[in-house]
């Protein structure tokens, strides 16, 4: 099932009712006549209201309160005084679907659909860097965003590690928690994966046609049970979950602080201001002046994380600078 503004204009109007009277009791009938809509209309979206996670307490002869509010990203919830111009204005909430990226990808055709944001509740077939499986169940944050950008080819690679500093800079503003970046573009704490950022471009004769960018944040997941379902495929190195470190971090602030993170990355991009990114990146990288051996499709390099070059690719040195621009990583001990 499927949720926006724009597909649930009902069932908003009576949320929107419910919380701005949420001390009191509103009959049915009251509901139906200030709202215009028939009493059967107001009983169905009261019962699709409390299936999202919305608490209503209904008594006989008084009517429905909303007692408290929910704990999933649905898109009004999110979009609500958002500061952004552009990214999540357009906002598509599923409780469940295949890939938030398949669906973002399909949508992305649509010039108009530049800045949609598609979030999931789960994926059952979420998809990770090198073809791998993402597992993605309830708690987790899934979501894909939409971009037709004005920026040339070259920067399509620095996308993932603009969108990952984004991502830091929001742990940041909105916790305690110190995150770092581990190359290409995983988010860590502690040396543990706490998100993962996947890309897919649409190339035409040179220019982008769109991005995809997919964004996986372990938020409030069981890791214990993430771990024992991801495949042996040699680059786990641990999880993380958000939410252990930081226990009273709000859902809908840390989305929205994304967001707002991320047009602010885009718009650096747009402008070319390609030096702030890698500065912000270096400064929370827990791979540069480490040894490192990197997997890549050419075979496997070892040697000293250097620095990342302005699109993003990693230096490494080992008798002489190599760049790699895609590969899994392994910190070996310095
Ligand atoms: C990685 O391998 O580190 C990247 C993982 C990206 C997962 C996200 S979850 C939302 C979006 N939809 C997907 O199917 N994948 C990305």
């Amino acid at each position: 099932m499927v949720y926006s503004s724009i597909e649930n204009p009902g069932l908003l109007k009576v949320l929107s009712f419910l919380k701005s009277h949420n001390t009191e009791y509103l009959s049915g009938q009251d509901l139906s006549d200030v709202l215009k809509i028939s009493r059967v209309a107001v009983w169905k979206h009261i019962k699709k209201i409390k299936e999202l996670g919305y608490s209503i307490e209904s008594k006989q002869k008084l009517g429905y309160k909303l007692t408290s509010n929910t704990d999933l990203p649905l898109p009004w919830e999110i979009t609500q005084g958002l500061k952004t111009k552009l990214i999540g204005k357009q906002m598509f909430y599923f409780d469940k679907v295949d890939s938030t990226q398949n669906q973002a990808i399909k949508m992305a055709e649509n010039t108009q659909n530049n800045g949609t944001v598609v979030i999931a509740k789960k994926q059952t077939s979420g998809k990770g860097r090198m073809n791998r499986k993402w597992v993605s169940p309830e708690g987790g944050i899934w979501l894909s965003v939409i971009f037709h950008p004005k920026f040339n080819i070259s920067m399509v690679t620095l996308f993932p590690i603009a969108s990952a500093t984004a991502l830091c800079h929001a742990i940041e503003n909105t916790s305690k928690i110190k995150p770092e970046v581990k190359w290409p573009n995983d988010v860590t704490i502690n040396g543990k994966k706490v998100a993962g950022i996947l890309v897919d471009a649409t190339l035409e004769s040179n220019k982008i046609e769109s991005i995809v960018l997919g964004v996986g944040i372990n938020y409030n997941v069981d890791t214990n049970e993430i771990k024992k379902k991801i495949d042996s495929t040699g680059n786990f190195y641990g999880i993380e979950s958000l939410k252990n470190f930081q226990k009273d971090l709000s859902l809908v602030n840390f989305i929205q602080e994304f967001l707002i993170q991320l047009e602010e990355m885009f718009n650096l991009l747009n402008e070319g201001n390609i030096k702030k990114i890698i500065k912000d990146w270096t400064k929370r990288s827990s791979t540069l002046g480490k040894n490192v051996e990197l997997k890549t499709h050419q075979g496997i390099i070892k040697g000293k994380a250097v620095k990342i070059d302005n699109d993003g690719a990693l230096v490494i040195f080992n008798k002489k600078n190599f760049r790699v621009l895609a590969g899994d990583i392994f910190h070996l001990t310095n």
